[in-house]
């Protein structure tokens, strides 16, 4: 007999509450909707609906995967980020919702520039997620994805495919700016590995074992990439241009300091959801 819709969430919710999962009624929506195709709508006004058995045993092998400790959207191999859906591979970070804010600073900053042809940098873009959510809200802007890995950047360029921003969207492959070759941006915008390298074996599970250690590692300090970038970011922007990066909730100073430092004026810090301190914008100057 096949098993219905609101049987095997049932066996979801309890086997992800047994394993101490902390949502474990939203994950199941997540994984099972996911598989499915079903929103939560649909899945809350369908209880009755007969799985066939090939679905059961799919979803189960999900199940057992998400109770080895791999974050849901892993093993969905996509995730939502500002509203558009994006490919994960094993060479990516999953974008997180803080990202966002980064993206919503930088395009409010945008807004009056909106129909201009300007050109934007993303360093070190993993899915792609920060720059494509940017491109798809700036229909005249182009948009350069750098990364050390060539196989996120091959996500990446999916992503931008699927999106139908492929004609905006260019890669290059390197370590932060090398790639560039004295080419200038109006953004330069990051959300770099800030972790300190002895913090990575203490993170959770889904988060050090499923993202990949490239785009978790900041070095001894978490800082390594912030003074590549404001280094080199002086040489990269146009007058009038700005630096965007998302930082770790205790480094606002530290960068800060780091930027500053390389002739940078703050020109505004913004929080996350949680109210931890999350981006901030730098400039050449007060009026940028
Ligand atoms: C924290 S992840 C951010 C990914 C994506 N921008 C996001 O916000 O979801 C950092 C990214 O930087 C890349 N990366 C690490 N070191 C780099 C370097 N030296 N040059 C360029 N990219 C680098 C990693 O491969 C990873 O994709």
């Amino acid at each position: 007999m096949s098993i219905t819709l609101g049987a095997i969430m049932d066996r979801f919710r309890r086997a992800l509450q047994a394993a101490g999962v902390e949502d474990a009624a939203a994950e199941t929506r997540i994984l099972i909707g996911g598989a499915l195709g079903l929103d939560r709508a649909a899945m809350l006004a369908r209880p009755e609906l007969a799985l066939r058995p090939e679905d059961e045993t799919r979803l189960d092998a999900m199940l057992d995967r998400r109770l080895a400790g791999e974050p849901p959207h892993r093993i969905l191999g996509r995730r939502e980020f500002f509203g558009l859906e994006f490919q994960l591979s094993e060479a990516t970070l999953e974008p997180r919702p803080d990202t966002e804010i980064l993206v919503e600073t930088v395009l409010e900053r945008l807004r009056p520039r909106r129909e201009e042809p300007l050109s934007i940098v993303d360093l070190g873009t993993g899915t792609g997620a920060i720059l494509l959510a940017l491109l798809s809200e700036m229909p005249f802007a182009r948009g350069m994805a750098v990364d050390l890995s060539e196989k996120a950047l091959a996500t990446a360029q999916k992503n931008a495919e699927a999106l139908a921003l492929a004609d905006r969207f260019d890669t290059g492959c390197g370590s932060w700016f090398a790639p560039l070759a004295g080419r200038v941006f109006d953004v330069i915008v990051s959300n770099p590995p800030y972790i300190p390298s002895a913090v990575i074996p203490t993170l959770d599970v889904e988060v050090r074992e499923h993202d990949p250690l490239l785009a978790l590692d900041g070095g001894e300090d978490g800082l390594d990439a912030y003074r590549a970038i404001a280094a080199g970011a002086g040489a990269h922007l146009a007058s009038m241009g700005f630096v965007a990066v998302e930082t770790g909730f205790d480094q606002r100073q530290s960068v800060e300091d780091i930027f500053r430092g390389q002739g940078f004026i703050l020109s505004e810090a913004r929080r996350d959801y949680g109210g931890n301190d999350r981006v901030q914008v730098f400039s050449k100057t007060r009026s940028a």
